[in-house]
């Protein structure tokens, strides 16, 4: 039988493994992996290639309401351009409902903004910032049922922050139906506590976003929530982990069995609390949520990416403009920290920078970073078998890797809705040249091909074995 699309001769990462071969792709699907695979009505010459599974992003941020009169940079269009573009074939925004709306609203709120506009494949999580009985009761138990399998509750920012009762209310719900919980772990109680002092003396500009959120406020909250986790009998991931003693926590509580999972995040290795310092008001640029850190901790969680002990890297892409900060009023209302929204853009920025830090320089095999990039997202979320592994079977989801070209990131390079990347002149070996969603092209060069052909997932529960 003739195949769809025959890539021929780049090294190949299947699971374990990087071999020499072929791949042949029929109805959107790898058929076969081997040698000599006969007729193709299509052939990409890939010597000299890595085919890899499409990235999967497991934690963006798309058109989510973000307060009065903030905006976020992206839509479904920009933002999945600029993921295809970045070598990915899957993103897994997160569904927060307006102030007043319903969990169910929400859903239905983001299928209508991303429904035929996304150039890759698309899931959504569910944030959980209300614990009524028709959230927790009726929405969540549907939802769930309907394939939206995660959920999202936050120990930090006022009105989404929960108590750790209403957490273990959240979780207790996932127990009854095997849903992972993702975690974002910050004291929200210490972080006003130190913002109140730090506006009092002054001190407003957005290094001190980092100055209030200190490694003690991530590694109490991380603590706090295994500690609920164990209680609730449930597995959790710990999302964007930014430093050593918090993961610490993690893998302590590894080590007396607990179902933890750890993911971290381009920011974390790259970027430090300086960054947050720069002259005028460029700071804002970096405020996020852990904020970066220092040099100590990049290399504690550089050590924890080598060993094993994260099982995903994301973006956490949370896209806003400078210019709305920084705009014709600079210093104007956004002038004080409190008021800069947290989050960073990094769907295109984040598999170039962990491949050129990561692979180039030795530090993660090829097959990890296929793991930690695709293949464990896929399974922790209810993806798998069909999603994040080059194997027969599965969607023939697969970005295509020069290792030698050298390229600087460039925000006029980049498909964002930002208007400007925190990595602007970063240098990085290796680029993903050619992204295949489900057979078919959608990224080539830096530029997409053809319309947007992003399906919706829905989502089975998590593997925890991974
Ligand atoms: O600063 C961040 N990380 N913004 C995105 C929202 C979140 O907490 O993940
Ligand atoms: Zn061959
Ligand atoms: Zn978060
Ligand atoms: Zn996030």
């Amino acid at each position: 039988m003739t195949y769809d699309l025959v890539i021929c001769g780049s090294r190949v990462v299947t699971g374990a493994e990087v071999v020499e071969c072929d791949i042949g792709i029929r109805d959107g699907r790898i058929a076969t992996l081997g040698h000599d695979l006969g007729p193709a009505k299509d052939v990409i010459k890939a010597a000299g290639l890595i085919a890899m599974p499409g990235g999967i992003d497991s934690h963006v941020h798309i058109s989510q309401p973000s307060g009065p009169g903030i905006e976020m940079a992206d839509d479904f269009a920009s933002a999945t351009r600029s993921a295809a573009c970045g070598g990915n074939t899957t993103v897994m925004p997160f569904c927060l409902p307006e102030e007043g709306a319903s969990l169910r609203q929400a859903v239905n709120a983001y299928h209508a903004k991303a429904d035929g506009q996304c150039h890759v494949d698309v899931s959504f999580h569910l944030i959980i910032k209300d614990t009524d009985a028709q959230t927790l009761g009726q929405d969540l138990p549907a939802l769930f049922e309907a394939g939206y399998t995660s959920f999202k509750v936050f120990m930090t920012y006022a009105g989404l922050a929960l108590s750790d009762r209403e957490i273990l209310d959240v979780m207790d719900v996932a127990k009854t139906h095997n849903a992972m919980v993702m975690v974002h772990a910050e004291n929200e109680d210490a972080i006003e506590f130190l913002r109140d002092k730090a506006e009092a003396s002054g001190n407003t500009g957005p290094i001190h976003h980092a100055r209030t959120r200190p490694v003690p406020v991530e590694r109490e909250a991380t603590h706090r929530a295994i500690t609920l986790a164990e209680i609730a009998g449930v597995p959790l991931t710990i999302v964007h982990v930014s430093n050593g003693a918090a993961l610490e926590e993690i893998t302590r509580a590894r080590r007396r069995g607990a179902k933890v999972f750890a993911e971290t995040c381009p920011q974390y290795i790259t970027l430090t609390a300086d960054d947050l310092d720069r002259a005028g008001f460029e700071g804002a640029k970096y405020v996020c949520s852990p904020p970066p850190r220092d040099s100590v901790e990049q290399a504690a969680i550089w050590a924890g990416l080598e060993q094993g002990d994260f099982d995903l890297f994301s973006s956490d892409h949370c896209p806003f403009r400078f210019a709305d900060d920084a705009g014709k009023d600079a210093p104007g209302a956004r002038a004080t920290f409190r008021n800069i929204p947290n989050g960073i853009p990094g769907v295109e920025t984040r598999l170039p920078i962990l491949f050129s830090e990561g692979v180039m320089k030795g530090r993660i095999s090829l097959p990890r970073f296929a793991a930690i990039t695709a293949t464990n997202h896929a399974r922790l979320y209810g993806l798998a078998p069909r999603k994040g592994a080059i194997a027969v079977g599965a969607d023939a989801d697969i970005t295509l890797w020069d290792p030698t070209l050298t390229n600087k990131i460039r925000q006029a390079d980049l498909h964002h809705g930002s208007d400007y990347t925190p990595w602007e002149g970063f240098s990085v070996t290796g680029w993903p040249v050619r992204t295949i969603l489900r057979g078919r092209t959608v990224a080539k060069d830096g530029e997409i091909v053809g319309a947007a052909t992003g399906d919706y997932l829905s989502r089975s529960a998590p593997e925890l074995m991974l």
